[in-house]
């Protein structure tokens, strides 16, 4: 293996094997690990034509001990759940969900970067609507699959805190598809993040769609707020993708640091009264925030440029030691891969 573990970006470095599973006839067949990265089928596919497809995102690491762990897959499975049903999929049961991540990781166990390089294997299981569909309506036969990749930190710098703006798009209609991991979602979103990537910010902070009153969540991953009091606040509502890095984070905050914790609505207006703020996600763990620039004005987080603030650092340190395995998870967060 010649991968330089702790200069890997966010990018594709193909893997040994990958998992796939074929819905026809109303059933999902045994499921096969497979040395072919690519996927053959009709230029009619319900998937290119109408993006019937969602996906999810988790990871494995080497802990501390030596184990290969995913954290919290069944998580994973339950969102992915959500998603077939919203997009007319078959539902690929959680069990079958979760053994197939650990085929897949174990499969590709020589990937899975060693502890301490900072560096882990990104597991994609991703779905598709497969067959011929020319009229508006779901497809018939369907592809689940994993793959897995070695990934770094989603952005270039690592923990150095970005600077985001308020978009001007929006990501996801009220009562529409925000709160699933459906591919349209991110569709959507490229014309923007490459416009604010030109402009020079890191990512997109979008509001609610319907009043644009209200922090949602950005392209990529949801987001924390620190008050000058040290409560973390996170926004509530329907259209944003319900994080399991969030809901982590929430409970870590509460049951391992003793903080309050507030799950609300945030307008735009009160973030300049805010002390840390960062994004959260499986690709993000916690990326500090230093400066949200809303139409030229700028809103600089007390926290700063050059480092995470106090609380957000100790949130990222407890869970990346819960999922590293220097210290103590709760009862089912951690997944050995045996
Ligand atoms: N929000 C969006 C739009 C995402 O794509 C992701 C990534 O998965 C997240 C939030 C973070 O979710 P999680 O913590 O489950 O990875
Ligand atoms: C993740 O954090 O898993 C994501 O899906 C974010 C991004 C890569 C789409």
């Amino acid at each position: 293996m010649n991968i330089n573990w702790s200069e890997l970006g966010f990018s594709y470095v193909k893997t040994d094997k990958r998992f796939v599973s074929l819905y026809k006839d109303g059933k999902w067949d045994g499921g096969v690990l497979t040395s072919d990265d690519t996927i053959t089928m009709s230029e009619c596919a319900c998937v290119l034509q109408y993006a019937q497809t969602c996906f999810e995102g988790l990871k494995a690491y080497k802990t501390a001990g030596g184990k290969t762990v995913c954290f919290r897959p069944d998580l994973n499975a339950e969102r992915m759940i959500s998603s077939c049903e919203k997009m007319k999929m078959p539902v690929f049961p959680k069990e079958r969900f979760v053994e197939a991540v650990a085929a897949t990781v174990k499969a590709n166990e020589d990937y899975v970067p060693p502890y301490g390089t900072g560096a882990s294997l990104y597991i994609r299981p991703f779905m598709f609507g497969s067959d011929a569909i020319i009229g508006v309506k779901p497809a018939n036969e369907f592809q689940f699959r994993i793959f897995a990749t070695p990934v770094g930190p989603y952005f270039k710098g690592g923990v150095k805190p970005l600077t985001v703006r308020i978009s001007d798009l929006d990501r996801a209609a009220p009562h529409g598809t925000g709160n699933i991991k459906a591919g349209l979602n991110y569709a959507m979103s490229l014309y923007n993040i490459v416009d604010a990537h030109e402009k020079g910010f890191d990512e997109n902070i979008y509001l609610d769609a319907g009043s644009r009153t209200y922090i949602e969540e950005t392209g990529g991953a949801n987001i924390i707020f620190v008050t000058r009091d040290g409560t973390v606040v996170t926004p509530k509502s329907d259209s944003i993708l319900p994080s399991i890095t969030r809901r982590s984070l929430l409970y870590v905050a509460e049951k391992y640091l003793g903080l309050k914790v507030e799950e609300r609505k945030i307008a735009l207006s009160e973030i300049s009264g805010f002390a840390e703020c960062g994004l959260c996600g499986t690709a993000a763990v916690i990326s500090p925030i230093g400066k949200i620039v809303d139409h030229g004005k700028e809103i600089c987080m007390p926290s700063g440029m050059s480092d995470m603030g106090p609380v957000t650092k100790k949130l990222y340190d407890t869970l990346r030691g819960i999922q590293l395995g220097t210290i103590e998870a709760p009862e089912g967060w951690i997944y050995e891969i045996k």
